[in-house]
């Protein structure tokens, strides 16, 4: 009986050092596409739809389009300012307008599209609150 104790004591012990050791995120250390998802699901998802497939001639895609993997500048200023259905995106016309998404903050924005570009498929460099500042000063 001793020995089942000794045997639970040592277990504890155990555990719970094991359990020290697991390293705490500090609040605010949540990545940024943690934080984009988010943004997405609030502002976007809407439209664009959860895997990001969009609605056929409605709302796009964001899935390899050359707006999400190409110039983050005018990615950014796609956001911003919003789209209206006058040009095709890759060869494709969709009859809703997006709206601008200026109220967003910097740190937002960064986030959604580092989101956008690391998910859906998509393989491309995360967007940062500098490129976010530099294309609001081209407004
Ligand atoms: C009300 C619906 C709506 C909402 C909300 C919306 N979009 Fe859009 N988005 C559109 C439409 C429609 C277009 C295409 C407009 C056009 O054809 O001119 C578009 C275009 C785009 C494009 C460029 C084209 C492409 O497919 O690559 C990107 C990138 C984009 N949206 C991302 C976002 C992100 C990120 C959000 C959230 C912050 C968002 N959109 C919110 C409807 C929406």
């Amino acid at each position: 009986m001793k020995k089942i104790a000794m045997i639970g004591v040592a277990l504890c012990a155990t555990l719970s050092f094991l359990l020290a050791q697991t390293p705490k995120k500090p609040a605010g250390s949540q990545s940024s596409v943690t934080r984009g998802k988010k943004v997405y699901e609030q502002y976007c998802l809407t439209c664009h739809q959860v895997d990001g497939s969009g609605v056929p001639h409605l709302n796009p895609p964001l899935i390899k389009t050359s707006f999400v993997l190409g110039d983050k500048g005018k990615l950014i200023q796609v956001i911003l300012k919003g789209m209206q259905a006058s040009e095709p995106i890759d060869d494709e016309y969709y009859s809703n307008n997006m709206p601008p998404h200026n109220f967003l903050k910097d740190q937002e924005i960064a986030d959604v599209l580092t989101y956008v570009r690391r998910n859906f498929g998509n393989k491309a460099s995360a967007v940062t609150t500098a490129d976010v500042k530099t294309a609001r000063a081209k407004n």
